[in-house]
């Protein structure tokens, strides 16, 4: 049995609080799912300013009545020291999601992402270390690797940043470790890699590759690439990222906390082949798409390629991701062809 397989197996025996901050997004909403499947308390943290209602009425609806009842929601913002205290009130576990994604969005607007992404960051982890939370994990990113060729990327081994979203992402490591050394404070540090899966925007001048591709194909629209496609990723089914962050929070081992980790499941996959993926699991479900992709510019501030190493995290946490990218485009698109049509 696989360290996640015992801890699914535990939560619902021994309940505990958890806060999620950013749930009413992507990643978030994901993990309130399976949480309150677990009958886990869980208070939720968020401004709406990427997320969506819709995405909680959609986790009402897959988790029974009481399970519900398990669930408070504060609209609240990460940025208002108040509404953070406010949220980490008896909470054994923090998730810390909010924050402004998109490297785009990021060099557009430098000064909204600083403040959400840094000041929110340590409005938060002021909060959490006050009210002696258990452990503080928190959305970290693979930007951080920045302008370091070196492939597959080892947690130690990083660049300069590219573009100003990167930069906050690495501030909130700067931050994370110095509480832990200040205040004996326990923080966890996930380097995402790509995530996708249902319930990602694919709205938006700012939405990720999957969910824009995805839905300019159920549409019959061109689909963009940047550059000659030979770009390539890391992706990461969110089942794996939820994985990772529930082994992250409840790790006991001391080895294992005060770390930062790579999150992903160390494969290459470049947009050319991302494409031919999503086109082809859509035919199978039933939607054509005859168009070729348009290629264009390379888009400032992105990484060449991207891999991670996650034989830390596999070490260290148990960590074992169920899904590569081809099993995670076959569970992810017939949501988007639910939620688009
Ligand atoms: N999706 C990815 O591939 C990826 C990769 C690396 C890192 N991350 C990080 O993971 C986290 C979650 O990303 P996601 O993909 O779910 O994005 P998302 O935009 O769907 O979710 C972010 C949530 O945070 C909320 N939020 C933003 N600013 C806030 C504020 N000031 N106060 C309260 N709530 C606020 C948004 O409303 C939204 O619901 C982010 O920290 C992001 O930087 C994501």
């Amino acid at each position: 049995m696989t360290r996640y397989e015992q801890l699914l197996q535990e939560l619902p025996q021994a309940p505990k609080y958890w806060l999620i901050t950013g749930v009413a997004g992507f990643i978030g909403s994901n993990l309130l799912e399976t949480l309150l499947k677990l009958d886990q308390r869980v208070v939720g943290l968020d401004n709406f300013a990427t997320g969506h209602q819709r995405n909680l009425d959609e986790v009402q609806n897959l988790v029974s009545a009481e399970q519900w009842a398990r669930f408070q929601f504060l609209q609240g913002d990460i940025r208002n020291l108040d509404d953070c205290h406010q949220a980490c009130e008896g909470v054994d576990f923090v998730l810390h999601q909010a924050a402004l994604g998109s490297v785009p969005r990021s060099i557009n607007d430098p000064i909204t992402t600083n403040s959400a992404n840094i000041d929110g960051f340590l409005n938060m982890l002021v909060a959490a270390r006050n009210a002696q939370v258990k452990s503080f994990t928190y959305a970290a990113s693979s930007s951080t690797y920045g302008d370091h060729p070196g492939l597959p990327k080892v947690e130690d081994v990083i660049g300069k940043p590219l573009s100003p979203y990167a930069v906050t992402k690495y501030v909130n490591e700067l931050y994370a470790d110095v509480f832990a050394r200040t205040y004996g404070f326990t923080t966890i540090g996930l380097r995402y890699f790509n995530v996708f899966g249902k319930r990602q925007d694919p709205d938006g001048a700012y939405a990720a590759v999957i969910p824009k591709w995805t839905a300019a194909m159920i549409k019959g629209e061109d689909v963009f690439i940047n550059g000659d496609g030979e770009t390539s990723r890391d992706f990461c089914f969110i089942e794996n990222t939820v994985q990772a962050n529930l082994l992250a929070a409840t790790a006991t081992d001391e080895a294992a906390r005060n770390q930062v980790y790579n999150v992903a499941v160390s494969g290459r996959t470049d947009l050319n082949q991302l494409f031919a993926a999503i086109r082809g699991t859509l035919v199978e479900n039933g939607v054509s798409y005859a168009k070729d992709p348009v290629y264009r510019d390379f888009r400032a501030g992105d990484v060449r390629h991207s891999q991670a190493d996650i034989s830390k995290i596999q070490r260290l946490l148990g960590y074992a991701p169920q899904y590569d990218i081809q099993a995670g485009i076959a569970q992810a698109m017939p949501w988007y062809i639910r939620f688009l049509k």
